[in-house]
């Protein structure tokens, strides 16, 4: 029998890379799966601008022996993987689907084959499409329904699978269906969602969290936050009550129940000066008490950098045509706070800060102001247009030198005490990236989706794998 108590008896600290379900396994309606959220919406929607779907995706569902036994002769000793909730649920409640767990027991035990430690995420973005037009996460049953898909997964998986997770950045998340609109069901500029969404999905995680815990299953259960960590321009005015604002925006409905199983003490405060409400239940004070994690995910890429609003109305900045467009990733609230697009920091072609040192800031911040939890980095990486050479080998210099310094980073708030425990490159093969479609790569081996799905790990691949033997070379 596996033990939790195992995972880190011999090494301090894991190694390795991630994907999610709709991202790369494909086969989207094959094997009893029920129709997604993203299937449906890529599907029909008008406002799937890339035209892309993850109908096939990396092919995974067909390939992942490959790509395990990639990550295993790339020195990885853990996956991070999600399960669709729709192929276990096709209709996200209900009749379980037997090929959906068989799917998943195969992927998990050839992880252990492989020596590689398998971390699963029980939801990342892909609602069944059932539950989405019952009102998706802002009809707060949602909760319940996602409480009984987790203890199905508890009881097929748990035996074996010892590092979880239960939902993957719920905040930005909701950002994304809520305020940008580039994700279904596309609601734009809607405070109200925003918040709402972020309750109920925290709610949801704390109630499998704590059926984890009643089930008595060996292992740690966390929740994934998108923590770019808030700093303040210096230009601005107020600068501790605009950090408190954005601070709230950005991470204190995920952190406070997450780390600490109750609510933002600001948050009545925050209603008044955001305008919105939230449905709540009596016992659900009780239910956050019950649903602290035992470790926090962090996804990281990039900060929140604000200054003080200063004129206009609410508006997102965003960009998912890349190359094609010039706009620079933010938002401004009106009244409270806007970003503030530091030109000496470096930016991807999506607009976004490219901005390493976060990793140790926010790390380090994690660590004083939240009692130093068990953190892994379950996400981090850099999106870019590759073009391989003949043989199809993509030499991924710029990615190789801003995963070195995150790496650095990571490493020099480790060596300051922050109980980081682990890392997952973002992400393990070229993949669906979301409404930005395929052209933004982030593999470490690439996926020649013109080319029957052939796999051929780039130069960064090798660099993180030498970084890995020479860490436990370091560290033995
Ligand atoms: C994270 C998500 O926010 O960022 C991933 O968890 C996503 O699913 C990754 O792919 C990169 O974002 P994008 O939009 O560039 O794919």
């Amino acid at each position: 029998m596996r033990k939790y108590a195992d995972v880190f008896n011999k090494k301090d600290f894991l190694w390795g890379s991630g994907t999610a379900a709709y991202q790369c396994e494909g086969a989207w309606d094959i094997d009893g799966k029920g129709e997604g959220e993203w299937d449906y919406f890529n599907h029909y929607s008008v406002l799937n601008i890339n035209h892309e779907d993850g109908d096939d995706a990396s092919d995974f569902y067909h390939r992942y022996k490959e790509d395990l036994n990639l990550m295993a002769e790339g020195g990885q000793n853990t996956y991070r993987f999600s399960i669709s909730w729709a192929r276990i649920l096709p209709n996200g409640t209900g009749e379980v689907n037997q090929q959906g767990i068989d799917f998943y027991n195969d992927v998990i035990n050839y992880c252990l084959e492989k020596g590689i430690e398998p971390n699963a995420t029980l939801f990342h973005y892909d609602l069944p499409l059932t539950l989405a037009a019952q009102g998706g996460w802002l009809n707060n049953q949602i909760t319940d329904h996602f409480n009984e898909y987790a203890k199905i997964c508890f009881k097929e998986f748990g035996d074996r699978v010892k590092i979880w997770s239960t939902i993957n950045e719920p905040r930005y998340y909701s950002y994304c269906t809520n305020m940008v609109g580039n994700y279904p069901p596309n609601r734009h500029i809607d405070i109200q969602s925003y918040f709402q969404y972020q309750y109920n999905l925290m709610l949801a995680s704390a109630k499998a969290i704590h059926s984890f815990k009643e089930m008595g299953i060996d292992g740690i259960i966390g929740i994934v936050h998108d923590n770019g960590n808030v700093e303040v321009d210096p230009i601005s005015e107020n600068k501790e009550e605009l950090f408190k604002v954005a601070d709230f925006f950005y991470n204190r409905m995920i952190l406070v129940p997450a780390l600490e199983g109750k609510l933002p003490d600001e948050l009545d405060e925050m209603k008044q000066k955001f305008n919105f409400m939230i449905y709540h239940s009596e016992n659900d004070k009780e239910i956050f008490s019950k649903g602290i994690g035992d470790y926090l995910g962090l996804n990281l890429y990039n900060r929140q950098y604000v200054k003080h609003w200063e004129a206009g109305e609410t508006e997102i900045f965003h960009n998912n045509k890349g190359a094609g467009s010039t706009s620079l990733e933010g938002i401004r609230v009106k009244g409270l706070f806007e970003s503030s697009f530091d030109k000496k920091v470096r930016r991807n072609k999506w607009g976004r800060e490219v901005n390493p040192r976060v990793m140790y800031t926010a790390l380090l911040e994690i660590k004083e102001r939240y009692g130093n939890p068990l953190v892994m980095i379950t996400e981090n990486g850099h999106g870019i247009y590759e073009t391989p050479d003949a043989n199809g080998y993509v030499e991924d210099d710029e990615r190789i030198e801003i995963f070195k310094e995150f790496l650095d980073y990571m490493l020099k708030a480790k060596a300051e005490g922050v109980n980081v425990k682990g890392y997952y490159h973002w992400s393990t093969m070229d993949l669906y990236s979301w409404i930005n479609g395929y052209a933004k790569r982030y593999g470490l081996v690439r996926v020649d989706f013109d080319n029957n799905f052939k796999r051929i790990p780039k130069k960064s691949y090798y660099w993180y794998k030498d970084f890995i033997n020479q860490y436990y070379q370091s560290h033995s």
